[in-house]
């Protein structure tokens, strides 16, 4: 029996029901910062879902990502991200969606949704008690090799674009049937819990973004490591994803990439440029 599902379902559809209304209408994006974007649809979001956490679980913190902090000393904790994929949302591209995670102190995950609005899709997990998808169990891919995958990743504003992704997405692209860039690391890891992509991996992620795709892709029978192979923490920053299978090739490969080794070189535009005239 799940213990915080039935009632924390309910919740992520109502914010995600709230996100509808506001996708519909032209919203007046704002800046936090000097690139991040912030709506009024993300702080109405996050009001709800923290009123509705608080009222029926007044005794576990919440941490969410658009400012609410409440007894973050408490043994249970709620990351919440009242929308994941703000920028998708705010150009009017359909790729977002609500995610709730409840995590001990010591970092175990408990429970977790996430809510694409624009699918009606719910992803849930619960801990021991495997994954699901609008109430359907689900399960990660069987691709066994690197060569066969398709696989996520993602990259933050271009502030904090000062990290080595664009290097790993070019040479696992080249050694892949792919890889896509959506927008939404919460729903990349959604993908890989329902076996959609075999494998989603992103640089300098906050808690709110990962706690319950994370427990979704575990109890999906997917793996969840740092890119160095030691195990996933909610302070990691750094998260690598996937159907358990591929999971050491893509670490050999990492290692390859940082050490710099066997590396296809990047084209230069200009020989390029030069080359078509
Ligand atoms: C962002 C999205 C995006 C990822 C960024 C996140 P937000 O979350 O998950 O895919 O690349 O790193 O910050 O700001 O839309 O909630
Ligand atoms: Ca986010
Ligand atoms: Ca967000």
């Amino acid at each position: 029996m799940s213990q915080y599902l039935e009632e924390l379902e309910p919740i992520a559809r109502e914010a995600g029901a709230l996100l509808m209304s506001y996708f519909d209408r032209h919203i007046k994006i704002e800046y936090k910062g000097d690139v991040d974007l912030v709506t009024a649809a993300d702080r109405a979001s996050e009001k709800l879902i923290a009123e509705r956490l608080q009222a029926r679980w007044p005794q576990h913190g919440i941490v969410g990502e658009e400012g609410t902090r409440t007894d973050t000393g408490a043994e249970y904790r709620w990351y919440v991200d009242p929308l994941d994929g703000t920028t998708n949302f705010a150009h009017g591209y359909p790729v977002f969606c609500v995610s709730i995670a409840l995590a001990r102190k010591d970092d175990q995950l408990e429970a977790g949704v996430l809510y694409d609005p624009t699918r009606d899709e719910l992803f849930a997990a619960e801990r021991g008690h495997g994954a699901t998808l609008n109430g359907k169990p689900i399960h990660v891919s069987k691709t066994a090799r690197l060569a066969e995958s398709i696989l996520g990743t993602g990259f933050p504003s271009h502030k904090r674009h000062k990290n080595p992704n664009i290097h790993f997405y070019q040479q696992i692209t080249l050694r892949s049937h792919g890889v896509r860039r959506a927008g939404s690391a919460a729903l990349d890891l959604a993908n890989v819990a329902a076996g959609r992509y075999d494998g989603f991996w992103e640089f300098n992620l906050n808690p709110w973004d990962t706690a319950a795709g994370v427990l979704i892709v575990q109890e999906a029978g997917g793996r969840v490591t740092r890119f160095d192979g030691t195990p996933f923490r909610l302070d990691s920053c750094e998260v690598l994803a996937t159907n358990g299978l591929i999971h050491d090739e893509v670490l050999d490969n990492f290692r390859e990439i940082f050490a710099g080794r066997g590396l296809e070189p990047l084209p230069s535009p200009v020989e390029y440029a030069r080359k078509r005239i």
